[in-house]
């Protein structure tokens, strides 16, 4: 888990340094799936229920799910770069959005709390707390600066495969669902949009896009559950450069 995790961290840092107006998707993942591969790593995601790339790249309004294309980003766009690598039987997912160029106070303010709501979901992923203590965290913190969370898509269980029980809602009471104990693998993945929640798939199967057209965020990392602190694995251990 710890090596499939970290190939993650790397690549998604290094994808971050290569976030500039003109650039393709399609640009992107082409150097994602090459990276994955030279750190000795599989695209968890090409061919995954048929899914045809690497990695997902989100655009704007496009919540999860974007697929790779000649589309080129543009200045005040933000761009969600979802990736999943399989290493010696296991997985690692996860995600971040970024800005293009220069964004405007509110877009960069999404950007921010949808961060933070990942950080305080993983402050809740503790032994002995409830998997909804972690949905309540994220909740609290997007509604709180009026943004909404995402219900359609949920964070989950991760290990041998991609997606494991248990479903992690970002939304929800607190103190429901299974009780965490450690040594449990968890991706936790807030979407959060800037108006409302409702979210509709497009016509090629997979592009999720809010329904209002407003902006929508994505971090996700694959923690692991111990007794203290949760440990994130897919966390960049150093410094790349492309
Ligand atoms: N990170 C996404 C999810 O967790 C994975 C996308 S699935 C794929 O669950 F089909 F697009 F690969
Ligand atoms: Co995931």
């Amino acid at each position: 888990m710890a090596k499939a995790g970290s190939i993650v961290g790397e690549v998604l840092e290094s994808i971050k340094g290569m976030i500039q107006t003109g650039i393709t998707t399609k640009e992107i993942e082409v150097f994602a799936e090459g990276r994955i591969k030279a750190l000795g790593g599989k695209p968890a995601f090409k061919g995954y229920r048929g899914y045809p790339a690497s990695i997902c790249t989100s655009v704007n309004d496009e919540v999860v799910h974007g697929i790779p294309s000649s589309r080129k980003l543009k200045d005040g766009d933000i761009i969600s770069v979802d990736l999943g690598v399989y290493c010696d039987g296991f997985y690692g997912d996860g995600a971040f959005t970024a800005p293009v160029g220069k964004i405007d106070n509110e877009t960069a303010a999404l950007l921010r709390i949808t961060e933070e709501a990942l950080t305080l979901g993983i402050e809740n992923a503790v032994e002995g707390k409830r998997i909804s203590d972690i949905s309540h965290a994220i909740q609290s913190h997007a509604e709180k600066n009026g943004f909404s969370v995402v219900r359609t898509f949920v964070g989950h269980g991760i290990g041998r495969e991609l997606h494991e029980e248990p479903q992690i809602p970002n939304y929800g009471p607190p103190g429901k669902g299974p009780r965490l104990k450690k040594g449990m693998t968890l991706a936790i993945e807030p979407m959060v949009n800037f108006g409302a929640y409702e979210v509709k798939i497009l016509g090629d199967g997979w592009t999720a896009v809010t329904t209002d057209g407003k902006k929508s965020a994505h971090f996700e990392h694959t923690v692991l559950v111990t007794s203290g602190r949760p440990k994130i694995l897919t966390k960049a251990s150093r410094k790349t450069y492309n």
